[in-house]
């Protein structure tokens, strides 16, 4: 199964965005794009250095404008950053232009797998732990408005969260 439209894949840091990405497309036999990867490319600095250098708003102006990009290239596995369903016109292009998968991941999970991570900006707070909390607070009813499923990914290696997506997605396993 090729699907027609783009899969992309939503959830906070730490939820295996991009190694579920790269394994679905793989399996589906679609191209995969990591958005934060094209970001960088298409800014030519890192998102620490964007974020440091010209705040966060730019940042996400710049996400949604590679948002865009990628919606309109021919269909991929995008693997999204964290944040991209923060704004409403990102939410309703996510909607209009994709099937969107919720890749959840409880706060000590996302501890867990990011306990090295020293880039993400917003990663650089005292308490790890409460601030992923709040973004969790902020940005989970957001998750669920632009989903078409979900799957916990707490617990489970990138290739049985693929496995599992394929068998949600109608995909021959
Ligand atoms: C962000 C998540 C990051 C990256 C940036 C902001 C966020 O992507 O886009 O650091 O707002 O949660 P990942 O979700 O791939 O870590």
């Amino acid at each position: 199964m090729t699907p027609a439209r783009h899969v992309v894949l939503v959830g906070p840091m730490g939820a295996g965005k991009s190694r579920v990405g790269a394994l679905l497309a793989d399996r589906l036999g679609l191209p995969f794009v990591d958005a934060d990867d094209a970001l960088e490319a298409a800014c030519g600095r890192s998102i620490a250095a964007l974020f440091a250098g010209e705040g966060e708003a730019v940042f996400r102006d710049r996400e949604s404008l590679v948002l865009r990009d990628l919606l309109l290239a021919p269909p991929a596995v995008i693997a999204s950053g964290g944040g991209v369903v923060l704004r409403p016109d990102n939410r309703a292009v996510l909607r209009a232009h994709a099937t969107v998968v919720h890749l959840q991941a409880d706060v000590a999970t996302q501890l867990q797998r990011l306990a090295d991570c020293r880039q993400r900006p917003l990663l650089q707070a005292p308490d790890r732990e409460q601030r992923l909390r709040q973004l969790a607070e902020q940005r989970d009813p957001l998750y669920a408005q632009v989903r078409d499923l979900a799957i916990q990914t707490g617990g489970r290696m990138p290739k049985q969260v693929c496995d599992a997506l394929l068998a949600a997605l109608g995909a021959p396993q």
